[in-house]
């Protein structure tokens, strides 16, 4: 780490001597550490000598000394797995350099200097697909957070801002195709079969948004003119074969650039915009500079391969990415600390985007089901994090739900608070304020109080404080009026003993159940322990509709009747508010039924009140059918096992699945009109066609749960009259978790169907392991000796081990094999892909909450993964936290 204690020994051989890596504990990077880089960078020239297995590359760094930080008498440049072949400092080779825990550290002693560093890399090797790495034959690269490390030595920090110049050569049968950042300067051929081009970015960049791809693509291409005029070719390279499945995209893409335009008033800045598909990825995509690297599962989509929700995926994905070309590009962040200033704030962007695209009622509630089952369950776990964490071993781990989602919640309070016009003020402050800058969080805040006029000195304990505020809510009728009796409480988290009441922004509205309207909606904000709150002329029946919207993200428990929870669920005019209410319904009945105090005569009528309640749901005409699908979807077992204290997970599959069974056998004919009314509805994308086949696929769930029978033999209907995936997939869903002859068949057909389309055998894995037969164990061990299978990529990893981890019954089976099947997955990976490795920690870190049995169980496996030598850093920081 410190330079001082660095042995420096001039001979070559004695500095790869040093770098080999001996084991110990990974340092902690701290927040409150920062310091800026000793230098400047200005400029940056990289060279590229491509090739699958060895690819050279050479980087003419200019240096000058920072006169805003400490000066240092050498220069630290991060690498990882590298060795330099040569280092020269203005034009002399140097041997006076030394390596210290992978980096370089050559001396300096002027206050500029050009250094030119050679190093040679193996792409085909890097499974690790940090960097530059082979997928399929192309080249491409991943750089965020820490991967530029992996090509060449540089200082790898995202406070360091650069205009690079790319010049790349390679054979032209191998790589016809040849990109990076900003625009095309200039290419040419050589007789000897290898061409070259040259790319020149103008807006200098931190070097985790630098990329480079080469491969064999075709593109399908298009303009987009953005306010001022400015004509931009906007082109999506994919593989031979799969351009007729790019349409969506482009589609997107040219949409978002217009909605950033309007809503945010943000124009594109480049000539070219450009999109890879690879089909090898760790994440969904990656906001590089005028070149975007995607997962192919978020460019491909056509009605045949793909279902309503791949083609939103695409969409928001799509529109993520280019969203940051504002939030992370222009203005990104000073270190991996501020991550949330661009993940949040962007995420907010797609959220707001995909609302005004479809539909907004429906998008909040899909947003918040995400909160609540990965955000929630982060934040009451081992892992809980502020979204500007304080410190970690290892950036790739905090990627997370809660720098992403609950950053954009956070971000989305200080908008319902000012509302979107003074919103808008603040972000172009902050825009106008920061351009070309790496800025913080605090600073985004600053520009929010400045700009949109509000006073944010108690809210950014948002920021700091991690873990979901407890908020408790009863009305009290006093005469005329109401009161309304807040309080709330911020658990303890790892590392944070006690926390400080935060404001807590609520959409509040007073019903009067005679009348079925409401006085008005307020904006009441809780700010301490406790608060009440007055509301004048309520009428004889008051109820209460609270946390509209999802104002605020945290959990709400309310003193309200079961009957005012019917009533809510039928007339609340806040859309959310209607679907929390059953929601609420449902997660109430089921904690009562879970915990065993439920008389059986008390269960039957809880279970037939609520089919009730979805049977309105069914009847109700005013509602459009992506709002009633999103009714009838049931909580997870995860959620519901969120909401306790210690979950049995076999307890609550057992209730969930019986009170679905009820549902289904009494509402059966209603299901069953439904199903047929919505099949005479034609395949379209819009919201009518779509709606309908989200509804389809709910009554064959609530029917194979209610008649099995009747509910399989329509779902082989279905699935054999299906012209497009949701239709397709759904039924298959339904028939997968049935025995019998029309399972194998369907899952046979859609194998061989499909087979070579890599995304659509991703489902048919994730469908096995996700499926609520009872021998899912075995069927996933089986998988894994599928010849498709392989622990390379990451989307295939995904699709079958993701999946049965969120598949609550099989993953906690009693035996506690489904935890062994995880860990030994974990320990498998881990060597291959420490980043993908690491992610399938989470659920076995869940041990806490757990009865104690199946608790000892998983906590066994943690600790046998502990033990196991060479650990990544990313898994060992995960295990450890997990036990900590
Ligand atoms: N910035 C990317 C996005 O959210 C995510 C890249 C993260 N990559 C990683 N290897 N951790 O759009
Ligand atoms: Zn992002």
């Amino acid at each position: 780490m410190d330079i001082a204690r660095t042995p420096s020994t001039p001979d070559g051989n004695q500095h790869l001597a040093d770098a080999a890596p001996e084991p110990q504990e990974p340092a902690i990077i701290r927040r409150e550490d920062y310091t800026p880089f000793a230098w400047n960078l200005p400029e940056v020239h990289l060279h590229f000598e491509l090739g699958l297995e060895e690819t050279h590359v050479t980087a003419k760094l200019s240096v000058e000394r920072n006169p805003q930080a400490e000066a240092s008498p050498t220069i630290r440049l991060n690498g990882d797995e590298l060795e330099p072949q040569s280092v020269a400092v203005d034009g002399e080779q140097v041997d006076s350099w030394t390596m210290d825990d992978g980096d370089l550290l050559v001396s300096l002693p002027g206050d500029a200097h050009e250094i030119v560093i050679e190093t040679t890399i193996n792409p085909a090797a890097n499974t690790k697909l940090m960097g530059l790495f082979a997928s399929n034959g192309m080249l491409c690269t991943q750089c965020e957070a820490e991967g530029f490390r992996r090509i060449t030595f540089f200082p790898d920090r995202p406070d360091v801002l650069s205009v690079y110049s790319v010049r790349m050569s390679g054979t032209k049968a191998a790589f016809p195709v040849l990109l990076a950042n900003g625009n095309l300067e200039e290419s040419g051929e050589e007789a000897d079969g290898t061409h070259w081009a040259e790319w020149h970015d103008p807006w200098p960049k931190p070097s985790y948004l630098f990329a480079l791809v080469a491969g064999d693509l075709v593109s399908n291409t298009d303009t987009f003119i953005t306010a001022s005029g400015r004509e931009v070719t906007c082109n999506i390279y994919v593989r031979e074969g799969d351009e007729g499945r790019t349409g969506h995209a482009m589609e997107s893409l040219k949409k978002s650039m217009r909605w950033d335009e309007e809503t945010f008033g943000r124009e594109y800045d480049l000539d070219l915009y450009n999109i890879v598909a690879v089909s090898d990825f760790n994440m969904g995509a990656m906001e590089n500079k005028g070149l975007n690297v995607f997962n192919t599962k978020y460019v491909l989509a056509d009605e045949e391969t793909a279902t309503d929700g791949d083609f939103d995926g695409v969409e928001g994905v799509i529109a993520h990415e280019y969203f940051h070309n504002w939030s992370g590009n222009r203005v990104t962040c000073r270190d991996w600390f501020q991550l949330s200033l661009k993940e949040g704030f962007t995420v907010l962007r797609d959220q707001l985007f995909s609302q005004d695209m479809g539909s907004a009622p429906v998008k909040r509630i899909e947003d918040v089901r995400v909160l609540r089952g990965a955000q929630f369950p982060e934040d009451s776990g081992p892992l809980a994090h502020p979204i500007r964490p304080d410190s970690y071993r290892e950036i790739s781990n905090f990627y997370t739900a809660t720098v992403y989602n609950k950053g954009a919640e956070v971000i989305r309070m200080m908008r319902t608070m000012c509302g979107p016009e003074r919103f808008r003020q603040g972000t172009g402050l902050y825009f106008e304020r920061h351009d070309g800058e790496a800025a913080t969080c605090e600073d985004f805040v600053k520009a929010m109080e400045d700009g949109a006029g509000l006073d944010l000195t108690q809210f950014r304990l948002w920021y700091s404080q991690a873990g979901t505020p407890k908020i408790t809510a009863r009305l009290e009728k006093d005469g005329e009026d109401a009161v309304l009796h807040l309080s709330q409480e911020v658990p303890p988290t790892p590392g944070q003993e006690s926390k400080s009441p935060m404001p807590i922004p609520l959409r509040t509205a007073i019903f009067d159940r005679e009348t079925g309207k409401h006085g008005g909606e307020q904006l009441v904000t809780l700010t301490e322990a406790q608060g009440s709150f007055r509301f004048g002329n309520v009428g004889a029946s008051p109820v209460l509709s609270i946390n509209r919207g999802f104002s605020a993200p945290v959990t709400m428990s309310r003193d309200v009747s079961d009957e005012d929870l019917v009533f809510l669920a039928a007339h609340d005019d806040d859309p959310f508010a209607r679907y929390e209410a059953l929601q609420d319904l449902v997660v109430g009945h089921l904690q009562h039924a879970v915990s065993g105090e439920l008389s059986d005569d008390d269960r039957d009528s809880a279970r037939e009140a609520i089919a009730s309640a979805i049977g309105s749901v069914l009847a109700d005409d005013s509602l459009d059918d992506l709002m009633r699908g999103e009714l009838l979807v049931l909580p997870t077992e995860g959620y519901l096992a969120e909401t306790m204290a210690i979950a049995d997970p076999g307890r609550i599959h057992e209730e969930r699945a019986a009170l679905r069974s009820a549902i289904g056998a009494q509402l059966e004919d209603q299901f069953a009109a439904m199903h047929e009314r919505a099949s005479a509805v034609p395949y379209s994308l819009s919201a009518e066609a779509r709606g309908a086949r989200k509804v389809k696929t709910q009554a064959l769930i609530y029917m194979a749960a209610g008649n099995p029978d009747r509910g399989k033999a329509m779902a082989w209907e279905q699935y054999q009259a299906a012209d497009n995936m949701t239709d397709r997939q759904g039924a298959l869903m339904v028939l997968a978790g049935a025995d019998g002859i029309k399972r194998t068949n369907a899952l046979l057909d859609f194998y061989n169907r499909f087979k070579g389309n890599a995304l659509v055998i991703d489902k048919w894995f994730s469908l096995q392991s996700m499926s609520t037969h009872p021998g899912v164990i075995e069927h996933v061990k089986a998988l894994a000796d599928h010849p498709e299978f392989t622990l390379k990529n990451p989307n295939r990893v995904r699709s079958l081990y993701m999946g049965f981890a969120v598949n609550q019954n099989a993953f906690h089976d009693p035996s506690g094999e489904g935890y062994r099947v995880i860990a030994d997955l974990i320990l498998a990976l881990d060597p291959i892909n420490p980043q993908t490795a690491a992610r399938f920690v989470t659920p076995l870190g869940r041990w806490r909450r757990i009865e104690p049995d199946r608790s000892a169980l998983m906590k066994a496996q943690l600790e046998r993964i502990a033990k196991a030598p060479g650990l990544s850093r990313d898994t060992h920081e995960q295990v450890s936290r997990s036990l900590g």
